[in-house]
């Protein structure tokens, strides 16, 4: 979808249909007052007959009104005022621009730039970019058949004053490549498994550097046995596709800037291992590798707005699988930090490939360290699909994070990583296990990583509950790129 912002008075816009707000019960937004008077009452009217309450999710579409120049007015309903939110916002937008995929409409103008409290222009248009690019999101290249694509494809956001349109311009701008970002990440993750395979990943780096200009490396198993790497290669073991380690690069700050890292878990298919998963929607281990996608993703994002700092992405990429030569429960292997690891379940195999890309994350000095990874089921039963799992060993950068993720709407949950449950770790034979039984799951992976991260400021997001949903919406989400941007984009501000 193709973006723009303008000013003007409503009603002489023309356009396929101009998208308005009504709040319950019965209350036109102002650009909405300025329509109904253009048109005699028309809107008024129609609100009057019943046909459109305000209520949160409904839609109401009026042709051909005297006096106002654009063919359709779609009125859509805000909720209460007292409690539009963020939420209801994003919601508004996407229930306006999926009901157009109904119509001819292909171009509209959308007259929602304000309505939430505390939040500006800005942040109004970037987010209206996100909403309207997820409605009209899909997924079909592997299909026989591509349906005909309906639906606006041109979007204009109406500002009243010119004076606005520099800021509106600037969050649009922002929304806009975090979408893109998004979709970057979507596409990847909704791949099936024998398409998107650890070469794939690399490919697609590779694509996107050429595009952004950015610069990639990618380490083959020979580079990873020479640099110790054996946590990660005893993941790989088991499989038929050769794992990668794949390193992006984007230099957009002064030289001597000491880059953000961002190290995606890019496991393409776990099943676990020897440790097998049980059947049941072992398809969606597909989305394995969300961590990844939304690594890339981010870098896109960061890539289109050109912003003033450096940032590395690492990408550990490798499938799980059983086979003759997988590594077996109570193999004990040394990782390229020299702690051994004693591996009792193979399917925690997201941190043994992350502990290596993190120990390798040190040669870039980085001014801090930010992996992301679909690292435990226990982080779904604990939180759910709403919020991402942060752990971290600075409160400042946890604190950030929280807040990018408040202001992106791709919000993360502070857990606890104290040292009392470093105990859960514990091996007779190695320096310690892979798993810390099943209490408190996500903070026992959280403090295996910890013990690879001494040497930078570090987060850790665990995405397994948003990075995908399930059922009859199954799909990748494309989170957490708006949280990662966000803090990149207000990082960027400050330096
Ligand atoms: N990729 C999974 C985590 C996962 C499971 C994410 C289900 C989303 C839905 C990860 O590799 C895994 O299998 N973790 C195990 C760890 C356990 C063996 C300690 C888990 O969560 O069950
Ligand atoms: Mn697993
Ligand atoms: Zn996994």
């Amino acid at each position: 979808m193709e973006f723009s912002i303008k000013s003007g008075s409503p009603e002489r816009i023309r356009t396929g249909c101009i998208i308005i707000g009504v709040f319950e019960p019965r209350k036109l937004t102002s650009a909405g007052a300025a329509l109904d008077g253009a048109s005699r009452g028309q809107l008024g009217a129609a609100i009057k007959r019943g046909d459109m309450e305000g209520k949160s999710g409904t839609t109401l579409m009026l042709q051909q009104l005297p006096g106002i120049d654009a063919a359709r007015v779609m009125m859509v309903g805000l909720g209460r005022e007292r409690d539009f939110d963020d939420g209801k916002y994003r919601q508004a937008i996407g229930k306006a621009i999926s009901a157009l995929k109904q119509t001819g409409v292909t171009e509209a103008v959308l007259c929602m730039t304000a309505g939430v409290k505390h939040r500006n222009l800005g942040w109004h248009a970037a987010q209206s970019a996100i909403a309207a690019t997820d409605a009209i999101y899909r997924f079909d290249r592997m299909k026989s058949k591509q349906e005909t694509v309906r639906g606006v494809r041109q979007l204009t956001l109406l500002v009243a004053e010119r004076g606005d349109l520099a800021a509106g311009q600037a969050g649009l701008k922002q929304g806009v490549a975090m979408a893109h970002g998004m979709n970057l990440a979507r596409d990847l993750g909704n791949l099936p498994p024998n398409v998107c395979t650890p070469s794939y990943l690399a490919d697609a780096a590779r694509d996107l550097a050429k595009r952004y200009r950015l610069r990639v490396q990618i380490l083959e198993r020979k580079d990873m046995e020479k640099l110790g790497m054996g946590s990660l290669l005893s993941v790989a073991r088991g499989s038929h596709q050769p794992p990668k380690l794949i390193i992006v690069k984007y230099d957009g700050g002064p030289r001597s800037a000491k880059p953000y890292a961002l190290v995606g878990k890019g496991v393409t298919f776990d099943t676990g291992g020897i440790s097998l998963k049980p059947a049941a929607e072992m398809d969606e281990m597909k989305f394995d590798m969300c961590g990844a996608a939304s690594v890339l993703g981010t870098l896109r994002a960061v890539a289109e707005l050109k912003l003033s700092i450096n940032v590395v992405g690492v990408i550990p990429a490798t499938e799980n699988m059983p086979g003759g030569a997988a590594t077996k429960p109570g193999d004990i292997v040394t990782s390229m930090s020299g702690q051994t690891v004693e591996i009792l379940n193979t399917d925690a195999e997201g941190r043994l490939i992350l502990c290596d890309a993190l120990t390798y994350t040190e040669r870039f000095e980085p001014q801090a360290v930010i992996d992301i990874a679909t690292l435990t089921g226990a982080c779904v039963i604990a939180l759910g699909h709403v919020a991402s799992g942060l752990f971290a060993n600075d409160e400042a950068l946890a604190q950030e994070l929280l807040a990018a993720g408040q202001t992106a709407g791709d919000r993360a949950w502070h857990l606890p990583l104290w040292d009392d449950y470093q105990d859960q770790l514990k091996s007779n034979f190695a320096d310690f296990a892979n798993i810390g039984g099943r209490p408190a799951g996500s903070v026992t992976a959280a403090c295996f990583l910890s013990r690879f991260t001494k040497k930078f400021k570090w987060a850790h997001l665990d995405i397994a509950g948003v990075a995908w949903k399930s059922g009859a919406a199954k799909g990748s989400t494309g989170r957490p790129v708006p949280l990662l941007t966000q803090f990149l984009i207000e990082r960027a501000a400050k330096a």
